[in-house]
């Protein structure tokens, strides 16, 4: 039995000041300290950059069957009904606790709540809340200024978190008290003084967002590089569905503005996808047109993009007219025309872009992962709900639920036992010499995923890309023992897990199934079950069931 004396004064550490940690920090703040660490600035997060919106079941012609339908055909066969049935009945108190709060949705007054909803790919109507085309920003101002304002809560800016402290951190003496494994906090690097400083906690909670930076091109900002989910991982916890890579079909393709995209709702409200001679193509693809789930409009125009030898199709909103497109989709109108292209008279250049990790640190519907004190939220994490595509505007819907249950359950949780956790060791390391080997490798990760692990898959391509992450691995991990970290090492570290965890799962999916489509196994199989990795245990770790 443990006998280290109960420490209850500890804080909780969450890593990440996204829509999930954000929402975590609030709902544990009323009764608890909390600390939030961000490794970039506040602003940084793919919240942040959210456009189309959030859904809520609210329509008089909605239901909550009708949103787990969509949620499960977007899906593929592997949506986990009981996580998208929770998560649909919990949607609309969810925009109700965001509405609470202030954030500034579009407004109707005929609309439920008084609000505008608008309709993206794969929804059967209307249901996503919106603060015109630039929803994350709304949500996260407004949450930041909370936080911020908040007595129990600090905000940790620029703090990376670099690995979780677990037993197997602790001094053998600590150890012989530990009756499970547990996590007992966080390694976390302050990027301006570039020292590494240890956090005890209560409870980790990882918010680190998805993996998109691990492909060339992205719709991700740079704060996406798989850290919680590398590092789960490295700690012993299971990893799914990594293999199942959102791209989105639209963003904009231009040599200035490489990340930024054009939202679904353009395509909701009518926007048209067309060749470069103005042929539409998406009803040859499928019945629903441009309005087709995202694996299936990414697919059709990387089809059709090789089969024509283009660098981009066009999206025509034209016909939508200067006034509405103004009034519904300000952001893009004037991102577009500062680069010269002006959206209510010319077509846009668009291509498909890794956009989002369905995949992740196995969780169940409170954030619990399979290590005790240790959880997760949002994009970093796996419980069932995406399956094999996530419908859209289902994300940040995930993080603003089960980011509160997350904390209901670290609220219940009787606090354990506090062992004196060692701090970081760094006598073994040194200055590192040639920090261009970095991005070197950070490149080449970056374009071996894009092209041998993109939206149409060959086995060779996979064993190929596995074959290249292997050796990038053996060169990062000599490099990690034995110079001092810093953001970009930690980074690349990170994606090389990840990548890894993308191959292996690919590799081991034999059939294409949403968003993973292999020319060698072209067949959706009857029957599929979701991949699950599991680390294989070293003996002193061995306690995964
Ligand atoms: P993020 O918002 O990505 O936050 C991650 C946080 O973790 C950041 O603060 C980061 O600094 C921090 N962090 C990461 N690693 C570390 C570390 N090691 N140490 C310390 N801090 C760390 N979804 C929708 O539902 N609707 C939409 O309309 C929509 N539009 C999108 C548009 C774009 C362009 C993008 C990129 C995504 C969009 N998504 C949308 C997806 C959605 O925005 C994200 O899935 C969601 O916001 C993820 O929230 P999160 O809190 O999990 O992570
Ligand atoms: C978009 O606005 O197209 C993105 C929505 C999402 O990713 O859910």
């Amino acid at each position: 039995m443990s006998s280290a004396p109960s420490d209850s004064s500890l804080p909780v550490v969450i890593i990440g000041a996204g829509l999930a940690g954000l929402t975590v920090a609030l709902h544990l703040a009323e009764t608890q300290p909390v600390i939030v660490l961000a490794k970039r600035q506040l602003e940084e997060a793919a919240t942040a950059w959210a456009q189309g919106g959030i859904v809520g079941v609210l329509g008089s012609d909605d239901s909550i069957d009708s949103h787990v339908k969509d949620t499960q055909e977007a899906g593929a066969g592997l949506v986990d009904e009981r996580a998208a049935e929770f998560i649909a009945r919990h949607s609309a108190e969810a925009v109700e606790w965001l509405v609470a709060r202030g954030v500034p949705f579009s407004g109707d007054p005929d609309g439920p709540l008084g609000l505008h909803l608008t309709r993206e790919g794969g929804h059967a109507v209307r249901r996503i809340a919106h603060a015109a085309d630039a929803t994350g920003k709304a949500i996260h101002d407004v949450l930041l200024a909370e936080v911020k304002k908040h007595p129990n809560i600090t905000l940790r800016e620029k703090w990376m978190a670099v690995d979780l402290i677990t037993n197997r951190h602790l001094r053998k003496s600590e150890q012989e008290h530990q009756d499970v494994q547990r996590c007992h906090g966080v390694y976390a690097l302050d990027i301006e003084t570039h020292r590494v400083e240890t956090l005890a906690a209560s409870a980790v909670v990882l918010a680190t967002g998805g993996a998109g930076k691990v492909y060339r091109y992205t719709t991700n900002p740079d704060t996406s590089t798989g850290d919680g989910i590398a590092m789960a991982w490295r700690a012993g916890c299971r990893v799914g569905n990594m293999e199942f890579i959102q791209f989105h079909p639209t963003c904009l393709y231009h040599p200035q503005e490489r990340s930024f995209l054009i939202t679904e709702a353009l395509r909701g409200e009518g926007g048209i996808l067309k060749l470069p001679d103005g042929t539409r193509f998406m009803p040859e693809h499928d019945e629903r047109g441009e309005l087709a789930p995202r694996d299936i409009v990414a697919r059709a125009i990387d089809f059709e993009m090789k089969k024509h030898g283009v660098d981009h199709v066009w999206l025509d909103a034209t016909h939508l007219g200067e006034a509405f497109l103004q009034e519904h989709f300000p952001t893009i109108h004037a991102r577009c025309l500062l680069l010269g292209i002006d959206i209510a008279k010319q077509p846009i250049p668009v291509v498909p872009a890794a956009h989002y990790t369905c995949g992740g640190v196995v969780t169940d519907l409170h954030g619990r992962t399979d290590l005790p004190g240790l959880y997760a939220v949002g994009e970093t994490t796996y419980t069932g709900l995406h399956g094999a595509n996530r419908l859209a505007s289902n994300s940040l819907l995930e993080c603003v639920v089960l980011g509160r249950t997350c904390a209901d359950d670290i609220q219940g949780q009787i606090p354990a036992s506090a062992p004196n956790v060692p701090a970081w060791d760094e006598s073994q390391v040194t200055d590192a010499d040639e920090e261009v080997v970095i991005a070197h490798n950070w490149d080449e990760l970056r374009l071996v995923m894009w092209n041998y692990v993109g939206i149409v898959r060959t086995t060779r391509r996979l064993e190929r890309a596995l074959h290249r992450i292997k050796l990038l691995r053996n060169e990062i991990d000599d490099y990690y023992a034995a110079f001092r970290v810093s953001r970009d090492l930690l980074e690349l570290r990170n994606l090389v897990d990840c990548a890894e965890l993308i191959v292996r799962s690919a590799l081991s999916r034999q059939e294409s199934r949403g968003l993973h489509f292999s020319r060698d196994y072209p067949r959706t199989l009857p029957v599929s079950f979701p991949t699950i990795l599991c680390k294989k245990p070293k003996k002193k770790d061995a306690w995964l069931p």
